[in-house]
């Protein structure tokens, strides 16, 4: 793991969008506006924060996570809900995953109910806007916290 954790937030496909997609489901923040929750949460940690449309690019930067993050955050969008890719390369990580959606994808339609990323995740945080980016990179401090603890407990005996 780095000295200083490093924290990969992804995002996937029209996220580029928030602020002017379907704002009453997602809100009114730009993505640049997650952004800035993000590092603003950080407390030290880096925040490296992609965006792309493309389930290729997405498993690039996943398994560049697997050598370069303490821990990921993850909101799939759609490919959440479709992409084995996706599940495969997360897979390959020995990291926490957090999942992050806007929205509550479990109160919305059916085919919104599964994610495949939530098989691998370590937790999910949705529904809370925006503000659950926060939440996602709070959790995911306490995870890579938890666990350097635990390593270093382990490394007495
Ligand atoms: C989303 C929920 C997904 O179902 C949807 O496809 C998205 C955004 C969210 O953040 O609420 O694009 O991941």
């Amino acid at each position: 793991m780095p000295e200083t954790p490093v924290i990969y937030v992804l995002n996937g496909p029209n996220l580029n969008l928030l602020g002017v997609r379907e704002p009453e489901i997602y809100g009114y923040e730009t993505l640049a506006d997650v952004q800035a929750l993000c590092e603003g949460a950080a407390d030290g940690a880096r925040i490296v924060f992609h965006q792309s449309n493309h389930e290729g690019q997405l498993v690039d930067w996943v398994q560049e996570a697997r050598t370069e993050a303490s821990a990921v955050i993850l909101n799939p969008a759609a490919y959440g809900h479709t992409s084995v890719a996706l599940l495969d390369a997360l897979k390959t990580l020995s990291i926490p995953i957090v999942e992050c959606h806007l929205s509550n994808p479990a109160s919305r339609e059916r085919f919104r109910h599964k994610t495949y990323v939530s098989l691998v995740a370590t937790g999910v945080i949705s529904g809370f806007g925006a503000h659950g980016y926060t939440l996602a990179v709070t959790a995911a401090l306490n995870l890579i916290r938890e666990r350097a603890a635990a390593a270093a407990r382990s490394s007495k005996v």
